[in-house]
């Protein structure tokens, strides 16, 4: 019998299976969890199953003696030093595929809910003031004939890309990779002039870091949306908050946050951004899918077999 933390309650279906074969501890943190909280427990265990929200830091892993497996309950893994991990022969493992859908429908609904300005016109009809059908009510845009452009071309963005046809928008992208022939690939500063409503589906890596920047936003397309429904350290958040203020762009689809759960309240003051609470992936049937899958992937580690979505370098 191994010994396994989950940070978080978890409903899955094997479960029961883990709590028969080791011994489960099962905590209740839904919240943030910095490295003084793992360095005090993290000795114990040789499996740990976590939130994305929950640090596994270089000092961590050293005290992680018995430590085989990081099972990270999302897509996500920038959390992890997961290449120091790996180097120490731990393996890191992720949640792909199975949250796919769910979130490039959600961005999906962020895209249609900030053109169409669903949430505006909600509080408006709560507040009864409708008071009958007008030709310049509520005005947004149409979708049709416009330019969707992706960055990061990975399988929630491909997914994205194409529910686009459906809506009739062309599909431009860039990626650090160029990826296959189905879209049309440019270099970054071309999707960002050319762009109608940008979309953000790249990880968070060093390189991805505030990659909209000051210099890159001053080329996006005036009057462009912006959706990220990956990481909030991609946009510098402040120069963001810039471009809604200058009115240069026309409004955003936010479902991560730059500190998160810390938001930026300036973010409240504008109508034309529509904010969730990183909420990507959260549908009943993902979510069972994740945790299927994160539970899984310890289950095949700690019977000496290969996870089965594990990280690779
Ligand atoms: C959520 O953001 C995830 O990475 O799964
Ligand atoms: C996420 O896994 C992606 O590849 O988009």
């Amino acid at each position: 019998m191994a010994n396994v933390l989950i940070t978080f309650p978890i409903f899955s279906n094997y479960l029961k299976k883990i709590k028969e074969k080791h011994n489960v501890e099962i905590l209740n943190y839904s919240k943030p969890l910095g490295e003084e909280f793992f360095i005090k427990r993290i000795k114990k265990y040789d499996g740990i199953i976590i939130l994305l929200s929950h640090k596994i830091t270089k000092n961590v892993i050293d005290e992680g003696r018995n430590l085989k497996i990081i099972s990270n309950y999302a897509v996500g893994y920038d959390n992890i030093d997961y290449e120091y991990a790996l180097k120490k022969g731990i393996y890191v493992t992720n949640t792909p595929d199975v949250l796919t859908e769910a979130t490039a429908n959600l961005t999906w609904a962020l895209i249609l809910t900030v053109t169409r300005r669903i949430v505006e016109g909600d509080k408006f009809t709560r507040k009864g003031r409708f008071k009958g059908w007008k030709p310049d009510l509520f005005l947004g845009i149409d979708l049709e004939g416009k330019t969707l452009g992706i960055l990061g071309l990975g399988r929630i963005g491909m997914a994205v890309a194409k529910k686009a046809s459906s809506f009739g928008m062309k599909v431009i992208y860039y990626d650090i990779k160029k990826r296959g022939r189905k879209f049309n690939y440019f270099e970054l500063e071309k999707v960002l002039k050319l762009s109608d409503i940008l979309s953000i589906h790249l990880p968070l890596t060093k390189d991805t870091y505030h990659l909209l920047n000051k210099e890159r936003f001053n080329l996006i397309k005036k009057g462009a949306y912006i959706i990220n429904t990956s990481r909030g350290e991609i946009i510098d958040e402040n120069i963001l908050i810039k471009a809604l203020e200058e009115k240069r762009i026309a409004g955003a689809g936010l479902d991560v946050y730059e500190g998160e759960p810390n938001i930026n309240k300036k973010l409240f003051k504008f109508k034309n951004v529509v904010l969730t609470p990183h909420i990507g992936s959260a549908t009943v049937e993902t979510r069972t899918k994740m945790a299927d899958l994160a539970i899984l992937n310890v289950l095949n580690v700690l019977e000496g077999k290969e996870p089965l979505t594990k990280i690779i370098p």
